[in-house]
């Protein structure tokens, strides 16, 4: 007997031709997705139903917003009803403990997180309380449910200021910050887990610059207040919510003195989860590590004129001097995940910047109606 995935989306099991009472209703596998309310939750959520999975959604809406949810399940269509929504926080263990106790899950895939630097540095405590003891009570909810496999969030953050570039998974890690400190630290506990108790299968996915937005326009990123990162900022720029992008640093030893990162569009960070889904089947995974990334740097003034190209807008610029605790060059090496997942990004930095323009153009406030920007 087989399995595979129909033009539906659905999953089809494969009986003899002649016997049609062989052939059974599809059994969606069942995963758990925290944070799934958030930007990279929500996208992987939409590619789990669109492949056949059932989902289970746990957020707080601490840094979502529950129309996201709404906006993934009629993206999904015939699968939206595979979707359930929990609003609840990973550190309540009795309501975890529920939703365990009701179904059988096949795995985890673990986003929920806080994950501002900067607000990490002033308030490492509410970091260590939200991501760690968080993670920890959801770590002992499924083991003692049966259920040890896990697809964790972490962040090329852990490679800290590379010696060189680009960055294999065997590189020492370190962090600069309680953010990336938490990322650190869970990766570890992730590591001890598995050696005490080899049933566990994890998978830790190492991110690095994740922009973009699914190509409807429907669904992308919505932070509060003034955003951290680049293109959102650029995006909020180009729909005239600020004035201008501040560079931060010139001075870089790069081609145009500007920082280098590996941006990676959020569709395909989201399918390199189905990827990893579909390792932690595999015997002989046990904890592993992947990078999630395009393997190309790209730097600041690379990214804004990428962005002015597909928005047709200008971005005012306002040259600064370094961000502290900003790195150079960074990007990966992405030869494990592919050799290992099968997977590979496929969108450059034109497409990133088209789907970025798109979803910031239909809801130029995110999810808002309108400006509720502090
Ligand atoms: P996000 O803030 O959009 O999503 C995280 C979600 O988790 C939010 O919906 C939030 O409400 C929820 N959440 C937080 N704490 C919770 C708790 N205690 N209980 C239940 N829900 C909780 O962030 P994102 O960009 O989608 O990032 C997802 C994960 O990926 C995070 O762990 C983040 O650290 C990691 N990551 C993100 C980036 C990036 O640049 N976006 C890079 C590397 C790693
Ligand atoms: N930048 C600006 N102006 C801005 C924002 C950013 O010039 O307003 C520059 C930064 O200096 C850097 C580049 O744009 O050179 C990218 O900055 P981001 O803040 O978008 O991304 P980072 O690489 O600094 O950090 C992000 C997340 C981290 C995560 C890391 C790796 O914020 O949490 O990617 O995944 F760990």
């Amino acid at each position: 007997m087989r399995t595979k995935i129909g033009q539906s989306g659905m999953v089809e099991v494969d009986g003899p031709p002649s016997s049609p009472r062989r052939r059974r209703r599809p059994r969606l596998r069942s995963v758990v997705v925290t944070g799934g309310a958030g930007y990279i939750g929500s996208h992987t959520v939409l590619q789990l139903l669109l492949g056949g999975y059932k989902v289970a959604v746990i957020d707080n809406l601490d840094n979502s917003a529950a129309i996201a949810i709404n906006r993934v399940r009629e993206l999904a269509g015939d699968h939206g009803p595979n979707l359930t929504f929990h609003q609840m926080d990973l550190r309540d263990k009795p309501a975890l403990e529920g939703l365990f106790a009701s179904t059988k899950f096949g795995a985890v895939i673990h986003f929920a997180g806080l994950k501002a630097v900067g607000e990490s540095v002033k308030k490492p405590m509410m970091y260590y309380d939200n991501n760690l003891i968080g993670t920890i009570i959801l770590l002992e909810v499924m083991a003692a449910h049966g259920c040890k496999k896990l697809v964790f969030s972490s962040s090329a953050t852990v490679y800290g200021w590379p010696k060189v570039v680009p960055c294999t998974e065997e590189f020492p890690i370190a962090a600069a910050n309680p953010y990336g400190r938490s990322k650190l630290f869970i990766e570890e506990i992730c590591r001890d887990i598995y050696q005490s108790d080899n049933e566990w299968k994890i998978i830790l996915l190492r991110y690095f610059n994740p922009v973009g937005a699914h190509p409807s326009g429907y669904i992308g990123e919505d932070p509060r207040g003034i955003p951290n990162n680049l293109m959102p900022f650029v995006q909020q720029v180009a729909v005239g919510r600020r004035p201008a992008l501040t560079v931060f640093g010139t001075d870089y030893s790069t081609e145009d003195g500007t920082g280098v990162r590996d941006y990676i569009h959020v569709v395909d960070l989201a399918d390199g989860h189905i990827a990893a889904l579909n390792k932690l089947s595999d015997a002989s995974i046990g904890c592993e590590v992947y990078n999630l990334g395009t393997g190309k740097g790209t730097s600041v003034l690379e990214m804004v004129a990428a962005f002015e190209k597909a928005s047709g807008k200008k971005i005012p610029l306002i040259y600064a001097g370094r961000r502290p605790g900003d790195v150079e060059i960074v990007y990966a090496s992405t030869e494990k995940a592919e050799r290992e997942l099968n997977w590979k990004a496929k969108y450059g930095i034109e497409e990133m910047c088209r789907d970025q323009w798109n979803w910031a153009n239909k809801n130029p406030y995110g999810y808002e109606p309108q400006d509720h920007t502090t």
